[in-house]
Formats: structure tokens, C-alpha cells, sequence
């Protein structure tokens, strides 16, 4: 099952295409100051009667303004929006707003047809390329609609093609554009399906339904490599933390990997790791019920891989990555695990459950030790692991802790390049006292108030000694609380471009 919204996504350029003619619900005319040297404009203003520059300077005043027009005499188009355009000086998310606001409003007018003159102005220190990539990338992922629950009341995407119209663009540099497009495009997918798995009530998405899904990608994506791990399997492996957390379900618990092999056959992978809890009650610490059903949020970070490794095989990228889904359900029972129980992890070392509410880190250290037998060049993990987060970085950044401050620095970056912000926190030394308790060689909680998702990453790090090791903490990223409960499909993005800008040598 593709999870794709647009059937296509066109690159055309002015030169070639007249505005006039275009058959299309929707045009969008971001202006800038480039925008009324474009030929194709000056055309189409002048069949206006000049209404359309009119507008443009009675109501794009301020950053960011637009106006939208009905029909006109003699123009194909059945609506046009004029929209104020960016300046170079406007950071990367601020671009991803704009052409957010675009998709959204697309969809409100029921169009089919998207057609957006973009014009060539782009942030500081990016390219045409950078532009097209993100207007693929972002209109796809907000033509979404989730609605699979729904029988009576569903609505469904309206937008079903997008034409980015690109101004003096030919030759090579239009097919590396439509090269962009097809990127932009593939990433978009790869939030989708994230946003999907997400989206999901935790009923119909257990680690028994995600296995379902992961195990469907092969139908589309022949290339990759799915394996998948039952409590069997776990328990041979000694992974006695990870099946700590499923104790309590009736839901049995899953892990699944995948591998994608586009890279020469000598390169060491990168190792994504997810947390994939389709539920957190908390367990028997049960969890306050306000806005619990935002804990089906919880595997976010498993759909992020998910949705990562479906683009990169869309992509045909040439890169070696193998993607961990660490999924189960945290429930309270007769069976589940209590406060004070120690179980032993795959590693060797024993764990003292203080909490049955920090379950992420306890299937997460298991994940990680398994990863290890891949010889990673890296490995990353993304979990919505902390409420703390949420206090520390607001909704804006995602948490970035690490062993390698180069890896730390490369997913800053990747974050900013793709409007899919991080930011870091310290993880020393220091830090590390509070997984001390006399029962086990570790605790599952420490540290009290203080700093809670360094000290979750620090329990992390006792795991990740052999390599290097970035840890992502998206509780407060993977989707919104209000006004409007959503996954958003982060850290796709993010890691999207991490891994195909080949940046991390
Ligand atoms: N899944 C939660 C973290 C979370 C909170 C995600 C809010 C999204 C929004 C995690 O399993 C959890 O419960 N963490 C505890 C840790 C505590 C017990 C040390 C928390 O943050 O309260
Ligand atoms: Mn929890
Ligand atoms: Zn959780």
C-alpha cells in the first residue's frame, strides 16, 4: 500500500507553459521581487486587464499576505491566489508555513489541480533545487487527510496533482529540478505514512497491525529486507527489558527491522531505532487520564522509521540503512510488570522498573543492544520519550542528546535544511549518577524533576557504548496536542535529508 496523497507532481517552467491557458482549480502566484520580470506573468496580467498587478499592490502590503481571486475573463484558471512571497533572510520553517498555508487552502477549495508559480527566491545559502524539493515535500504532506475511521462524515483529500511552475529553468536544470520534485515528493510520502501509523487509534494499530504494514512494504519495495521478531524471538535473544512492557497487554509485543541496501556492499549501515508503544496507559504508575488518548502517539518514533525507509527505497537511494520498530503495548493487568520488579536486558545488565511509565527507554535499550550486531556507522534513535521535553524546547525543536558531538551537529543541521528543527541538550557525566539504585545495576527513573529527558537519554547511553550514538527525543514534535490532535509526520524530514544529502561521512 502506497501512502502517497498526489497521484503527480509536474515540474514546468513559463518559458515553455502559458499562465493563461492553464487548466487548473488552483493558481498560485507567489510574488516576489523577481516576479514581474517572469514573461508568462506579464502575459497573464495584461489579459486581466492589469487586475492582477492591481491586486497585488492594493493587498500584498505585508509579509506573508494573500488575496484570493475569482475566475477572470479569459483566463483558464478557475481561481487565483496571489501570495506575498518570502525574502532570502526568512528562515527555512518559515518557507515550509507558507507552502503549508497553500496545501491547506487547496484542499478547503475542493481543487484538483494545484499549479504554483514559485519564483526564484530562495533562503540564504540554498538553491532552485532546495525550493522545488520543498514544495514537493510540503504540499504533499498536508494534502493529507486522515479519515480511515470515519464512515459518515469522512472527507477525503480533494488535491490530486500539483504542477510546480519554475521561472527560466531548461536543460539540465530543469531535469535537475524535476529530480528535486520527485524527492520532495518521495519524503512527503514517507510523513504521510507516518502520520498515518500515528493518526491510527491504538485499536486497530498494535504491534501485531504495524507488522502487518511493515511487512506489506516488500509488496511495493521488492529491494528491502523485512524481518520480524516475536516474544519468542525475544526471549531467545534475552531481551527481558523490551518484553517487560508488553507484560500487561494481551496485545503480544513485536519487533521489527528493515533492512535497505542501496549503498556499496562494504559500507557500514546507519541504524535507525524506534519506539513503537501503540499505547501507554503507564502501566500500573497508570498515567492521569487527561489527554490520554494522545499516548497513541507513542510509537511515533517506530512510524518515523517506517516512513524513512519507504522513502528511501521509493528513492533508490544509494545508501545502506537498517531500521529497528521496537513495538508493544503498555498496559496494566495482573501480568504487568510493578513498580520495584528487575528484569535483565539484553546486554547483561539488570533493571530496577521504578516506574512502569518510563516503558520507552526499557524497550529502547534492547533495540539498541540488538542493533549493535549491524557494526553501525551510526545509529539513531527517535522516541517520544519525555513529557519533560515538552517543557524544556516547546513544540518548535525536537531533542537531540549524543555520544558524538559531529552526529549531534549533523542532525542540527539536517534540521534546519529541512524546516524540521532539533536542538540539542547536554548529556555528561554528571547525569549519569541517577541511574544508581540498590537492586539492580541500573534504575529506570532517577533524578527526580531535574532534567528528565537528559536523564532518560543517560539511562540510554549505558546501551550505546559501542558506537556512536545520537538519541531524538520527539515527544514534543510528532504531534500536536491542540488546537487540532495530529500527527505531523517529524522526524521524517529531518532524517530524510540526514541521510540523502549524504552529509554524514
Ligand atoms: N510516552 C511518554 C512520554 C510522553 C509524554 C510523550 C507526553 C508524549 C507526550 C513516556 O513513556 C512517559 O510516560 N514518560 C514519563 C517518564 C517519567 C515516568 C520518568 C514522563 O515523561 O512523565
Ligand atoms: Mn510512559
Ligand atoms: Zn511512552
Amino acid at each position: 500500500m502506497a501512502y502517497k496523497v498526489l497521484n503527480n507532481i509536474l515540474v514546468k517552467d513559463t518559458n515553455s507553459t502559458s499562465l493563461i491557458t492553464l487548466n487548473t482549480s488552483l493558481l498560485v502566484l507567489v510574488i516576489n521581487k523577481n516576479t514581474k520580470n517572469n514573461k508568462a506573468f506579464i502575459d497573464l496580467d495584461k489579459t486581466s486587464k492589469g487586475y492582477i498587478k492591481k491586486s497585488i499592490s492594493s493587498h500584498l502590503k505585508d509579509n506573508g499576505s494573500s488575496v484570493l481571486l475569482p475566475q477572470i475573463s479569459g483566463i483558464k484558471a478557475e481561481s487565483i491566489m496571489l501570495i506575498k512571497g518570502l525574502d532570502e533572510n526568512a528562515p527555512t520553517h518559515k518557507w515550509l508555513s507558507q507552502y503549508q498555508g497553500i496545501a491547506k487552502l487547496a484542499n478547503k477549495l475542493k481543487a484538483k489541480n494545484l499549479n504554483i508559480l514559485c519564483g526564484n527566491v530562495f533562503p540564504k545559502g540554498k538553491n532552485e533545487n532546495w525550493l522545488i524539493e520543498m514544495v514537493a515535500k510540503t504540499i504533499e504532506s498536508n494534502a493529507y487527510i486522515f479519515s480511515d475511521t470515519k464512515n459518515k462524515t469522512a472527507k477525503k483529500p480533494s488535491l490530486k496533482n500539483l504542477t510546480i511552475l519554475t521561472s527560466g529553468l531548461s536543460g539540465s536544470d530543469l531535469s535537475k529540478a524535476k529530480q528535486s520534485a520527485k524527492k520532495g515528493f518521495a519524503i512527503g510520502e514517507g510523513v504521510n505514512s507516518a502520520k498515518y501509523l500515528g493518526d491510527m487509534p491504538a485499536n486497530h494499530c498494535t504491534p501485531r497491525i504495524i507488522e502487518k504494514k511493515v511487512k506489506a512494504m516488500k509488496k511495493d519495495f521488492p529491494k528491502l529486507k523485512i524481518k520480524s521478531y516475536n516474544e519468542n524471538d525475544l526471549a531467545k535473544m534475552k531481551m527481558g527489558s523490551f518484553l517487560s512492557v508488553g507484560r500487561g497487554s494481551d496485545e503480544p509485543s513485536r519487533m521489527m527491522v528493515i533492512e535497505y541496501k542501496g549503498g556499496s556492499p562494504s559500507e557500514k549501515p546507519i541504524a535507525l531505532v524506534g519506539k513503537g508503544i501503540t499505547f501507554d496507559t503507564g502501566g500500573v504508575s497508570l498515567k492521569p487520564p487527561q489527554a490520554m488518548d494522545e499516548m497513541k502517539w507513542d510509537m511515533c518514533g517506530a512510524a518515523s522509521v517506517f516512513g524513512v525507509m519507504s522513502t528511501l527505497a521509493r528513492l533508490n537511494a544509494k545508501v545502506n540503512v537498517v531500521g529497528v520498530m521496537a513495538c508493544a503495548e503498555n498496559m496494566c493487568s495482573a501480568k504487568a510488570t510493578k513498580p520495584g520488579d528487575v528484569v535483565t536486558s539484553m546486554s547483561g545488565q539488570t533493571i530496577e522498573i521504578l516506574n512502569t511509565d518510563a516503558e520507552g527507554r526499557l524497550v529502547l535499550c534492547d533495540a539498541l543492544t540488538f542493533v549493535g550486531k549491524y557494526k553501525p556507522r551510526y545509529v539513531i534513535d527517535m522516541a517520544t520519550l519525555t513529557g519533560a521535553v515538552v517543557i524544556a524546547l516547546g513544540r518548535h525543536a525536537s531533542g537531540v542528546m549524543a555520544n558524538d558531538q559531529y552526529l549531534a551537529d549533523m542532525i542540527i543541521n539536517a534540521g534546519e535544511d529541512s524546516g524540521d528543527r532539533a536542538w540539542q541538550l547536554p548529556l555528561w557525566d554528571e547525569h549519569q549518577s541517577c541511574t544508581k539504585t540498590d537492586y539492580a545495576d541500573l534504575a529506570n527513573i532517577g533524578g527526580g524533576r531535574e532534567a528528565g529527558t537528559i536523564h532518560a537519554a543517560a539511562f540510554l547511553s549505558k546501551f550505546t557504548n559501542d558506537y556512536k550514538w545520537a538519541h531524538i527525543d520527539i515527544a514534543a514534535t510528532a504531534s500536536y496536542s491542540t488546537p487540532v490532535k495530529a500527527g505531523t509526520g517529524r522526524p521524517v524530514p529531518l532524517l530524510s535529508e540526514l541521510i540523502l544529502s549524504k552529509k554524514l561521512k
